[in-house]
């Protein structure tokens, strides 16, 4: 039975037996006496190589294992003579599964851009930059899972399709059955939404988040793990219109702990990443960005530096020699140039905010005493800028019902929401991580479309 390239690089009991492998053809080369056929199966980084004779395989019967074709190979493991690899597989039997052809297949030797790739997601899985991206994500998942499985965290699953605007900032993709060219028409002229599907406005989710609470309320502590849509800025390098966000919110928890819940999840996802990625991490060090592991290192090592809005604001304002495109003042949103300034440049290390104005945040986070600003908090990352947003939630009906009141939100949309606060309401926080805010992170990529498999931004559905 087949035996897959990882397991072929480092079982040293398997060396000496005959062994089968299948996989693609990354590169073949050679001269008259003898062929080397790396191949790779997707279970790892590394290729095998495979050594073939020239008196058992005349260069005829090897015409077909071209870069891109898929081949089976059977023969014995043995130590290899050569540089680069320990083992390498004497070729008894050489089987070609599926052919690629030299003049259209689109991945031959020489390096791609990204750019290029990104025309091609259907074929640059099979690139070393993508295949290590996608085994991180992988790996990136199921860390999230473990982390909260072990401390107690109950995984629930929220809808994608729902009637609310969570974070109230406008941005949905609405989901309709009415032809959008012809709708039908009520005999006023207006367009006949009591034909529509669910009968109302509905839309794709923009964020787990309520409905996470309403499970917290219940369950204690929780956490979302699912795709979210946003019609937003999507033509930048940190955002898509598609998105995986893990949203944990737990009852009983402030804004403290839910900044320590915070720090020590994105220290243990980096650290998983360190101690199980190690072959991918290196690849992409070396080949991007040689500064990756140092940096995954220091986030591990440091606490993250808690400072709030207006501190903030205070050191941007003071900062002489910064020159950025966007002023400062109390009360704006801070730009990414700023959050990447107090990061990079003046706390260097991770920095949480705390304490933002209420006006440029969502309706349900708590108001402090000062009655300007609430228990926000936004964690940011150096390269990245805001890789969470969170808050202690308003646990108050009155006060709720007064932000609900003054930012214009729609009652019928958010009744369910508000009673929670009449029936055994409690403290509670949350936050959200950008999975692929993190994924930028861990790989050091830097542009987003590069670790999700199929990049959703606008003009992009092909895939
Ligand atoms: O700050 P945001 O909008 O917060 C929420 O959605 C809250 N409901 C979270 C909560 O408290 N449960 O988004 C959270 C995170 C951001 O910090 C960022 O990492 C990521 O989601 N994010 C995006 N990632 C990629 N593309 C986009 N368009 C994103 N918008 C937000
Ligand atoms: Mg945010």
């Amino acid at each position: 039975s087949r035996t897959n390239v990882k397991k072929l690089l480092t079982s040293t009991e398997l060396v000496g037996q005959d062994v089968l492998v299948k996989g693609w053809v990354r590169t073949k080369r050679g001269n008259k006496f003898v062929s080397f056929i790396a191949v790779n199966d997707g279970s790892t980084i590394n290729n095998i190589q495979v050594v073939a004779d020239a008196e058992k395989f005349p260069e005829e019967s090897l015409k077909e294992v071209t870069t891109g074709a898929c081949i089976a190979v059977t023969g014995k493991l043995v130590e290899s003579q050569g540089k680069g690899q320990t083992v390498e597989i004497q070729a008894e039997k050489v089987e070609v599964l599926g052919t690629a052809d030299v003049e259209t297949y689109p991945l031959q030797k020489k390096g791609h851009s990204l750019e290029f790739l990104r025309e091609i997601a259907h074929l640059r899985p099979r690139t070393n930059t993508f295949g290590a991206v996608l085994r991180m994500r992988h790996a990136m998942t199921f860390a999230v899972h473990k982390f909260f499985n072990d401390r107690g965290f109950f995984n629930v699953h929220t809808p994608i399709i729902t009637g609310s605007d969570a974070e109230g900032a406008g941005q949905m993709f609405r989901v309709t059955t009415l032809d959008p060219i012809n709708p039908p028409k009520t005999e006023t002229g207006e367009v006949d939404y009591s034909q529509d599907f669910f009968g109302k406005n509905t839309n794709l989710t923009v964020s787990g988040q309520l409905e996470g609470e309403v499970a917290a309320m219940a369950l204690g502590q929780i956490y979302t793990f699912g795709p979210t849509f946003r019609a937003e800025n999507s033509n930048t390098s940190r955002h898509l219109a598609e998105f995986w966000m893990i949203e944990p919110e737990v009852a009983f928890n402030e804004l403290t702990d839910n900044m320590d819940l915070a720090e020590e999840f994105l220290q243990y996802l980096v650290t998983y990443a360190l101690e199980n990625c190690a072959d991918d991490l290196q690849f992409l060090n070396d080949m991007y960005d040689k500064e990756l592991l140092n940096r995954l290192h220091f986030v591990v090592n440091n606490k993250f530096e808690r400072v709030t809005y207006t501190d903030a604001v205070e050191i941007l304002k003071n900062a002489k020699k910064a020159k950025f495109e966007y002023p400062v003042e109390w009360g704006t949103d801070l730009q990414s140039e700023h959050e990447r300034y107090l990061v990079e440049k003046h706390f260097n290390k991770p920095v949480i905010l705390i304490n933002y104005p209420k006006d440029i945040k969502a309706f349900y986070m708590k108001l402090n005493d000062d009655g300007k600003t609430v228990r926000a908090m936004d964690v940011l990352f150096p390269g990245i800028g805001e890789i969470i947003g969170g808050s202690e939630r308003e646990e108050s009906y009155e006060k709720l019902m007064t932000r609900v009141k003054e930012m214009g939100i729609h009652e019928e949309q958010v009744w369910w929401y508000l009673e929670l606060r009449k029936f055994g309401t409690a403290p509670h926080s949350g936050f959200g991580l950008g999975f692929e805010r993190l994924m930028l992170f861990v790989t050091g990529m830097g542009n987003i479309r590069d670790v999700i498999p199929f990049p959703r931004f606008p003009k992009s559905a092909e895939f």
